[in-house]
């Protein structure tokens, strides 16, 4: 065997896409999303390998080597992006992770290409790592590789991140493939959740679906791990919550052209009191729509001035082929234009909506620039857009208003929490976030960053590979059924 890497990370897509241009060639660009947000800091610091789709169907693409990470493409078919991507991992898996918002649809042939593609990213690592090295195989779209990738490379030390929620059990039990799924999880030495909560719902499927023994004491946050005995292996199971790279943001966002960029953006905006900011993938988890309809009502009801508040919408185009995509995208723009049309002048609207990805740098601006940032997802398992606000917050400045049904309102308490099924605990959590004292306010922030600031990226990243590597601790007594 080839010397191969010592550390391999596997995830659906490359930290890097390619697109087409206009004229038919490509480029490569930041792929979207919360995963190589996370991610590519803590690779492009240590060398590593990265296995992953480049983005575009039926293209051959070499190996190749970026700030000494060495990035393997997988090549999928149009037909695999339709049936695996488009179909198992977003129409099946999406939905029923995220509480069935909308209804999954389970399809044989998209799950036939499910287990086909992660057969073949399995088969793409097995080849690239080294004798007993460690692959970190990451999120729902490659659930099968870890014993896929086990029964290949017995040697390999295997573990598992979840980066979207893991259901309750009733909900998962609805999934054709339920054994499955659990079995090819169950092929790694350690499986992490964001939440304690996923974590159990797991070790329960474990015992009911895989028949294993499994503890039965409570899984805590970074700390005591669950275990599952699967014959004479021991998978551990644990509740791991993400974060950002939460230093360099506080850093960029001090700089001098990202406040000058964030003080011409209120000006632009035409120095209004409120200037609200939503950040998300236009993905119908979001609550995209809970927002609009909240701000509406507010405007309706006299609550909030026209005059003096506006809202940034910023949204990432995203898994644009997908039907419940396309319908949520016609909806949001319908609600944007409805905003406008009824409290808009001309040359003033409330609602300034861009549906295209915004460099970096501007967004930290766009941070800098916002008095209250809504993040109101009907169900994230994490949300990194929340933590990302707070740590561009080193004036203390701003309020966040918060889903209850993110990953992120289990660390960050301080913010503006609301139930976003209710409309009137959204509109509630605005207008106290807008009529906030100013100190009480400077109270908040300060907590949040703290938070923010002493759990950054790197030391989840640490907490997982150090629990993967030496074991972690070992939860409670196993318990067969
Ligand atoms: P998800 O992983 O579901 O997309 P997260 O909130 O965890 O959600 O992560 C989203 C990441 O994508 C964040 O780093 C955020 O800054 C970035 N992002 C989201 N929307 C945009 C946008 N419109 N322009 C640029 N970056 C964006
Ligand atoms: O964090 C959830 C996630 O689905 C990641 O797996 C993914 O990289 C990101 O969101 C963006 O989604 P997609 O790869 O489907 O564009």
């Amino acid at each position: 065997m080839s010397a191969g890497s010592e550390f391999v990370v596997v995830a659906n897509r490359l930290p890097v896409d390619l697109e087409t241009l206009p004229d038919g060639g490509t480029r490569w660009k930041r792929s979207p999303g919360g995963l190589v947000t996370a991610l590519e800091p803590i690779l492009r610091g240590n060398k590593g390998a990265w296995v992953g789709w480049p983005g575009l169907p039926d293209v051959d693409v070499d190996p190749i080597v970026e700030d000494g990470l060495d990035l393997y493409p997988v090549k999928l078919s149009a037909q695999e992006v339709a049936d695996y991507y488009e179909g198992f991992s977003n129409a099946s898996l999406w939905p029923l992770y995220h509480d069935v918002i909308v209804k999954p649809v389970y399809d044989r042939k998209w799950w036939a290409a499910y287990v086909e593609v992660n057969r073949r990213f399995a088969d793409a690592t097995a080849k690239v790592a080294a004798q007993g090295a460690t692959v970190w195989i990451q999120d729902y779209q490659l659930q099968l590789v870890p014993k896929m990738l086990r029964m290949l490379r017995p040697d390999l030390t295997i573990g598992f991140f979840l980066h979207i929620p893991f259901p309750p059990v009733e909900l998962f039990m609805q999934m054709p493939w339920r054994t499955e799924i659990v079995e090819g999880l169950l092929g790694a030495d350690l499986i992490g959740f964001h939440l304690p909560g996923g974590a159990q719902n797991f070790l329960y499927l474990a015992r009911r679906l895989a028949g294993q023994p499994t503890s039965r004491g409570n899984v805590g946050v970074r700390s005591k791990l669950g275990v599952v005995q699967v014959g004479f292996r021991t998978v551990r199971v644990g509740a791991f919550p993400i974060s950002i790279d939460s230093g360099q943001l506080d850093e960029l966002s001090k700089s001098k052209s990202i406040r000058d960029r964030a003080k011409q953006i209120r000006k632009e905006l035409g120095n209004p009191t409120n200037i609200l900011l939503g950040v998300d993938r236009l993905d119908y988890t979001k609550g995209i729509d809970v927002r609009l309809n909240a701000l509406r009502e507010l405007l309706e009801e006299d609550r909030v001035d026209p005059e003096e508040t506006v809202i940034v919408q910023l949204a990432t185009p995203s898994r644009e082929r997908v039907d419940s995509y396309v319908q949520m995208r016609g909806d949001i723009e319908q609600q944007v234009g409805r905003i406008n049309g009824e409290y808009g002048r001309v040359g003033h609207p409330v609602v300034h909506y861009l549906h295209k990805p915004v460099p970096r740098e501007e967004l930290l601006a766009f941070f800098v620039a916002a008095d209250l940032m809504l993040v109101t997802p009907l169900r994230d398992g994490m949300n990194l857009v929340a933590k990302e606000y707070v740590a561009c917050r080193s004036d203390l400045g701003g309020a966040l208003v918060l889903s209850e049904f993110t990953g992120a309102a289990a660390e960050l308490r301080q913010a503006y929490l609301c139930n976003p099924h209710d409309l009137d605990s959204v509109k509630d959590a605005m207008i106290d976030a807008l009529t906030q004292d100013r100190e009480a306010g400077r109270r908040r922030m300060r907590a949040l960053r703290r938070q923010v600031l002493t759990h950054n990226v790197d030391r989840w990243a640490r907490s997982f590979l150090t629990a993967l590597s030496h074991g972690g601790v070992a939860g409670s007594a196993l318990m067969p059924d």
